[in-house]
């Protein structure tokens, strides 16, 4: 007994000690209230960083009063924490949207049905983490290390536990709100490019479309039945035995004109591409790669096999550049199939017969250009963030003048710079459905404001109702695709009968409706790295109800979504008055309650089939003054496509409201960019909602009054 308990002791005093073993060898300002906290022995050379934008320089002392401070001890960090702390972020995690109390670790994993570990680990890696305080005010917590490791975040300490070993960096940024913590983690990690307009569209997905045929089929049938929609996505049997970069040839015998016939019905195409490489020596790309020596070799030095959908593979080790050039390079003939997004999957990467679902922790990776060579279990959390790098490089070598789509399942920290994402394999249930609302904030919290799951539901049968309740909420995420898997019954919005049909073609005319003030939010994003989709606190950081609510959220800070199954949800206070876009939309059990926000001006267009149509020929602005009699919005346009917008080619509008004796005056206050907006916009109406009451009134771009009283 005596043995027993004086070893615990030795233990807890190693491990005390342990935890106290680093110090901090260097700290100071790196922006507007963001510290680093550099430890002995940091070497960039052996912990690469792959999440920052770039190299911060220290520009100035560690503050004073600095309140936030990490504990090194041998690959792990520690920050205590005081007082009364709402805790968010960690990236892709299941689960509650407040984080207190939980631990994942990351190791990215493809999880279907979210079922291994208990969904403590999935698709992606961001060890980053909110908290913030009872006054409102908040700060975040950035680990700078990729290593397979453990996030616990307990209301009393956060703490990070790598399996590496490397000492890695620590940023704190400690600011007035969560929102200035987010743009903050922007600032270090960059921000979202704009994506094409198109892309906001909804999209229509199957694993698989098996011919050319049905994906006509699947297309016209939106048309027919006027249910909007933007894209039809090609998944994996589209390839010719799974070899990517290839077309099956009796499936898909003419890929561009299947494409052309696409874009002829203002359809967008979205094809699959994996990092698994047939290793078969009579296929191009495989030749390609090994005479290129791109391969992941093990320890051994051979090139190292694993299974995949096409069988044994072989997978380009994207740490070395050469790889990635070869791989952007495969790019050039693929898109010149007129092809218009691309899909990364499998890239945590998932191999088949693999040990924790992925090559050995020890399988080496050469590095270069900057990266050291390192095993594994140090970039394995990074290779869907380095094939998204490469990706993108070769969609925008293809084509320079278009702004690329990337989705991609895999990611890292900051890589929201280079493709959106969806949150995996959710299984047709209602639990995925609610927990798909906090996934989809948690990745906005974490720097990706670009995801939604796959609505219905991907694995199982997905039946009416649920696709209905899902449909009427995720049809205003920032990504909105329905997906389904193979054997599983079909679930585009016209399989589940007429009922259902009406309650989708609604929802999707709600998202369309609602694309100028979409759009404008991405825009913010690109700008900003604020989030698209918002928890209901950021309307209120210091109001302690709304930190936990998970069932509501704020599309961009205008807009409160309430799905049909919230049950209860605490709700902010203020002035907010409910939204028709839709006729029958407010009857529509499956819609999600909207509801606009006291002084705040909401720019809608026109009902349309597909984002290619002149959505702002009707303009319309719901205005929703505030308890002044005030309010105010902005719209953001400019052509959908191509990078002038970078060169002024854009516009955006600044409107304020004002009631006095019974009359709403609105006018444009300021207009900035070049781009010609007077030639889209047709007509101009003004809806002023107020107390339940709806007044409206044709008005002019420029303003125009109305009565608002009766
Ligand atoms: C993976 C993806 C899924 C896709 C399937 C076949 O499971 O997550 O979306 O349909 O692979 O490619």
């Amino acid at each position: 007994m005596l043995k027993v308990s004086t070893c615990l002791l030795f233990m807890l005093l190693c491990c005390a000690a342990q935890a106290q073993n680093i110090k901090v060898r260097q700290s100071g300002l790196v922006g507007n209230s963001i510290v680093v906290f550099i430890p002995e022995g940091f070497d960039a050379s052996k912990t690469p960083s792959l999440m920052l934008q770039r190299e911060p320089a220290i520009k100035g002392k560690l503050p004073a009063n600095w309140k936030i401070v990490p504990a090194f001890s041998k690959g792990a960090a520690t920050v205590p924490l005081d007082g009364d702390i709402s805790l968010y972020g960690g990236g892709e995690v299941t689960g509650p949207l407040l984080r207190n109390g939980q631990t994942i670790k990351l190791w990215n994993t493809d999880n279907g049905a979210y079922g291994t570990d208990s969904g403590k680990r999935l698709y992606q890696t961001h060890p980053w983490v909110i908290g913030v305080r009872k006054n409102g005010t908040a700060f975040g917590i950035l680990f700078e290390s990729q290593w397979k490791s453990t996030l616990t975040t307990n209301s009393d300490k956060v703490s990070f536990n790598t399996e590496g070993g490397t000492p890695f960096r620590v940023f704190v940024i400690d600011r007035s709100s969560p929102q200035e913590v987010v743009k903050g983690l922007a600032e270090l990690t960059g921000t979202m490019e704009m994506p094409p307009r198109w892309a906001l569209g909804y999209q229509q997905c199957r694993f698989s479309y098996l011919s050319d045929q049905r994906v006509r089929e699947i297309a016209d049938t939106f048309r027919l039945r006027q249910i909007p929609c933007d894209v039809i996505w090609m998944d994996i049997d589209y390839m010719d035995g799974f070899r990517v970069f290839t077309f099956n040839k009796a499936a898909f015998p003419n890929p561009k004109q299947l494409n052309a016939d696409l874009h002829a019905k203002n359809f967008r195409s979205v094809f699959m591409i994996d990092p698994g490489v047939k290793a078969d020596p009579s296929y191009e790309v495989y030749k390609s790669g090994s005479a290129q020596d791109v391969w992941v070799k093990d320890t051994a030095g051979n090139e190292y096999h694993g299974k995949v959908w096409p069988g044994d593979c072989a997978f380009p080790d994207f740490t070395i550049p050469r790889t990635r050039q070869w791989w952007a390079g495969l790019y050039r003939n693929f898109m010149a199939n007129d092809i218009d997004g691309i899909w990364n999957d499998m890239n945590e990467p998932a191999v088949m017969d693999g040990n924790l679902g992925t090559m050995p922790f020890n399988t080496p990776h050469r590095g270069g250009g900057g990266l050291p060579a390192g095993p594994h279990l140090l970039y394995h959390n990074a290779y869907g963030r380095l094939m998204v790098q490469a990706t993108r490089e070769g969609v925008m070598a293809a084509n320079p003048d278009k702004r690329p789509f990337i989705l991609t399942r895999a990611n890292l920290l900051g890589g929201q710079r280079f493709a959106a994402t969806w949150t995996g394999d959710n299984l047709a249930a209602t639990p995925f459905m609610k927990v798909s609302v906090p996934m989809s904030i948690t990745l906005g919290l974490s720097g990706q404001p670009f995801s939604g799951p796959d609505i219905g539901g991907f694995l199982e049968n997905t039946s009416g109702e649920l696709w209905a309740d899902w449909i009427g909420f995720g049809n205003l995420l920032p990504f909105a695709r329905g997906h389904a898997c193979a054997g599983t019954n079909n679930k585009e919005p016209w399989q589940f009968g007429p009922e259902i049909e009406k309650t989708s073609r609604i929802a999707l005319e709600r998202r369309y409706r609602l694309l100028p003030y979409l759009y404008t939010l991405f825009y913010r994003a690109h700008q900003t790295g604020l989030p698209i989709m918002e928890p209901v606190f950021f309307n209120d950081p210091a109001d302690s109800r709304l930190r936990a609510e998970e069932q509501a959220f704020l599309l961009g800070d205008d807009l409160l979504v309430i799905p049909s199954f919230a049950q209860n949800p605490a709700l902010p206070k203020g002035v907010w008055e409910q939204l028709q876009l839709i006729d029958g939309d407010s009857q529509d059990p499956h819609q999600a309650r909207l509801l606009l926000k006291g002084g705040s001006i909401l720019p809608v267009g026109k009902k349309i089939q597909y984002t290619n149509d002149n959505s702002l020929e009707e303009l319309t602005l719901f205005i929703c003054l505030d308890s002044t009699g005030k309010a105010s919005g902005d719209l953001y346009w400019d052509a959908g496509e191509g990078w002038a917008f970078k060169k002024g080619g854009y516009s955006d509008l600044h409107f304020q409201a004002k009631e006095e004796k019974g009359v709403t005056k609105i006018s444009l206050m300021s207009r900035k960019g070049q781009y010609e907006i007077d030639k889209d916009v047709h007509s101009v109406k003004a809806v002023v909602l107020k107390n339940g009451q709806r007044y409206e009134g044709v008005i002019q771009l420029k303003g125009g009054e109305i009565k608002t009283a009766n």
